[in-house]
């Protein structure tokens, strides 16, 4: 049972969650200061906690603010920086109250003197060890008064003890090469970890873990954060040597933007969101798929349908019969769900032009699509495609209509990626027309599923003739979550992929109205192991887009069994993205086969809790666990067994005691040869 509770004098606060406490406190002179993040205690034990005592040095550690502002002797990284007409800088506290709500906790604070009220906020929930912490930052004055300047304002400002923050753990990334897993000594020193592309980027995922060295997949304390946010963003950890905790301070935005809060206005931060785990990485990574399910997800409980999607073997080449035939052969193997992906619209016969216009091209589709949604349907499956939304070509009828639609700087060039341009979603004009023409889309075609893709960076991050024009790394963000939540609320069995150049934008603001996760380009499935292994340290498997496509790998030459290639694929959300016209009946008829026992172990990997295991992965609900092995490993240790129980294997009737497929290890008997793999089906008796 989670809650929050409080002292008399309504300042220290504990926010008791089912295996952890948080705990802070205002201080005498008003700032909030942190007290306890970790295992569980009671407020008199939060409350003996040394807090800040009130002196202030040039020379000590300054860290502890819940959110640390400009302003007195603080030296740290501010969480918060304000300017103000006058020409002051940052916040002296003044405490106006708290509000408690359930789980919820806001404590109301403002600047002593200066028109800036500042709200600090906390939720929990009955199921989850996660807090999520946000920033309210609201302009207090009058019609006509100043505005308030922002440089920078972070959702929370987490404190680790500083025995604990030893290492870091991330990820690292570029595009075809996602999520990629560091550990790395934390530094006595400040590190960013940030996109300034207006994407989460493909190069950093925005969430960070920090531990004292001695965590693995099993044992350890953990300190982890995420942010849920899908634009530009920035995490600063600072390690501190004078004996403070190690901060971790993030919220949307790079460096070096400002905008200005107008009187009257109310501004809110995404959620950074905290937990703290004593289970080990791997506990860690289960807590986030558990609350990213019940708290995040739109429709956690459903079963994440087979995909087909021909992009890699069609390209921009895509034709009516092609799709056709591709399509019979996906329906034919057990796919439930044919996405056609880029090249459907417009004159995109390339990356060169037609981002914008948005009417299927009519040499390819020369009876609109709904033919082809009407033969997918026929053979049973859902209908597809592909959208860009944010995008235009110059070549395109819609930009030659609006250029100003795009982000752009006056006496700047418009450095082009891909040929192509972003429109400004923070226009309510351009957010509009997207609206309209989604839904009519989706209305026009009974579409089921849209793939949202994102294929650039920003440049020239403009927007002419705006009073306050650097909003728009904030807006455009907000625009393409409004654009989606409404689109979702008019298509209430609409389903939409979020994708980014692969996985450019996999976080939680965007799992928060998609369904699932392209998470990368690269579809070699041992590449594969990597990118899914770093994905999975915060996000569920139902969210993982995995694809079987073609041998060689058509991007990295490779050549890895068919076999090999489904296993890993169907650690997530199984997908196909070959060639099926090529392959051969065996391979189809193998294919069949592996696409039937998917759908037996769907509900286990999808709702299961996975464990990551050397080469391998577990799944495991009620009586059902599902192990997944690619590695060379002879007998695989599972976890989180009951070692009093029998396991049978679905497959071979074989049994195990429970206590020895955790002690010793289930056998594998993987077959030689190159890179073999198995699935293992076992229940509890
Ligand atoms: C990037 C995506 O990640 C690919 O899967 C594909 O949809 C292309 N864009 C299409 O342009």
């Amino acid at each position: 049972m989670s809650q929050v509770s409080t002292d008399a004098a309504g300042r220290t606060f504990l926010l008791t969650t089912p295996a952890t406490s948080y705990a802070l406190h205002i201080d005498a002179d008003d700032t909030p200061r942190h007290l306890h993040w970790g295992p569980r205690l009671t407020l008199r034990q939060a409350a003996g906690l040394t807090a800040h005592d009130g002196r202030t040095s040039s020379f000590a550690s300054t860290a502890g603010d819940e959110l640390a502002v400009e302003g007195g002797a603080r030296f740290g990284v501010p969480s918060l920086l304000v300017r103000y007409a006058d020409g002051t800088r940052g916040v002296e506290w003044a405490y106006e109250g708290h509000r408690i709500d359930g789980g919820r906790l806001d404590l109301r604070l403002r600047d002593r003197h200066y028109p800036l009220e500042i709200t600090l906020g906390y939720a929990v929930h009955d199921d989850a060890d996660v807090i999520e912490r946000t920033v309210t930052l609201r302009h207090s004055g009058a019609a006509g008064d100043a505005p308030v300047e922002v440089l920078r304002c972070d959702a929370a400002c987490w404190s680790v003890p500083a025995p604990a923050a030893r290492r870091l753990s991330h990820t690292v990334g570029e595009w075809s090469g996602e999520t990629q897993l560091r550990r790395t000594p934390a530094p006595y020193a400040e590190t960013v970890f940030t996109s300034r592309r207006g994407v989460s980027s493909h190069h950093a995922n925005p969430w960070l873990m920090v531990d004292a060295g001695d965590a693995d997949e099993t044992h350890g304390e953990v300190w982890s954060t995420v942010l849920a946010w899908s634009g530009s963003w920035r995490i600063t950890a600072a390690r501190d040597h004078a004996g403070g905790p190690c901060t971790v301070t993030g919220g949307p935005g790079h460096e070096g933007l400002s905008w200005r809060l107008q009187p009257g206005e109310t501004w809110r931060t995404p959620v950074f969101a905290g937990l703290f785990s004593a289970a080990g990485f791997g506990g860690t990574s289960r807590a986030w798929h558990a609350y990213t399910a019940a708290h995040v997800l739109p429709h956690p409980g459903e079963e994440r349908p087979v995909v087909y999607n021909g992009w890699e073997v069609a390209g921009w080449n895509v034709t009516e019969a092609g799709q056709r035939a591709l399509a019979a052969r996906a329906a034919d193997l057990g796919a439930e769900l044919f996405v056609m992906d880029d090249g459907w619209f417009g004159r995109r016969t390339s990356d060169a032009a037609g981002l914008g216009d948005w009417h299927p091209n009519p040499e390819r589709f020369p009876a609109g699509l709904g033919p082809l949604a009407d033969e997918v349907r026929r053979l049973g499956m859902r209908f597809g495609l592909w959208v860009e939304p944010e995008m235009t070509n110059p070549d395109s009828d819609l930009y030659r209509a609006h250029p100003d639609w795009v982000l752009h700087m006056p006496h700047r060039r418009r450095t082009e990626l891909r040929n192509q341009l972003v429109l400004n979603f923070a226009r309510p004009d351009v957010a509009e027309w997207a609206y309209e023409w989604l839904d009519r889309l989706v209305a026009g075609h009974r579409v089921d599923f849209l793939k949202w893709d994102m294929n650039r960076a920003f440049t020239e991050a403009g927007w002419p003739g705006h009073p306050d024009a650097e909003r728009l790394w904030d807006g455009h963000t907000r625009g393409v979550y409004a654009v989606v939540d409404r689109l979702r609320r008019a298509h209430p069995g609409l389903r939409i992929e979020g994708c980014a150049g692969g996985g450019g934008r996999a976080d939680l603001g965007m799992l928060a109205r998609t369904d699932q996760t392209w998470i990368s380009d690269n579809t070699d499935a041992v590449d594969r192991l990597a990118i899914q292994h770093g994905y999975s340290q915060v996000y569920p498997a139902r969210t993982m887009s995995a694809w079987v496509t073609d041998s060689p790998n058509p991007q990295t030459g490779r050549t890895v069994p068919l076999r090999f290639r489904f296993h890993v694929a169907m650690a997530g959300a199984l997908g196909i993205g070959g060639d099926l016209t090529r392959w051969s009946a065996a391979e189809l008829a193998e294919a069949r086969e592996l696409v039937a026992l998917y759908k037996t172990v769907r509900p286990v990997v999808q709702f299961g809790a996975q464990h990551r295991l050397p080469d391998a992965v577990q799944y495991t609900a009620g009586d059902r666990v599902v192990v997944i092995a690619w590695g060379a490993e002879r007998e695989l240790r599972l976890a989180g067994l009951d070692p009093a129980a029998r396991y049978a294997d679905e497959d071979t009737g074989s049994v195990h005691d429970g206590a020895r497929l955790t002690s010793h290890g289930l056998p594998l008997g993987l077959p030689k040869g190159d890179l073999p793999s198995t699935l293992v089906r076992l229940v509890r008796r």
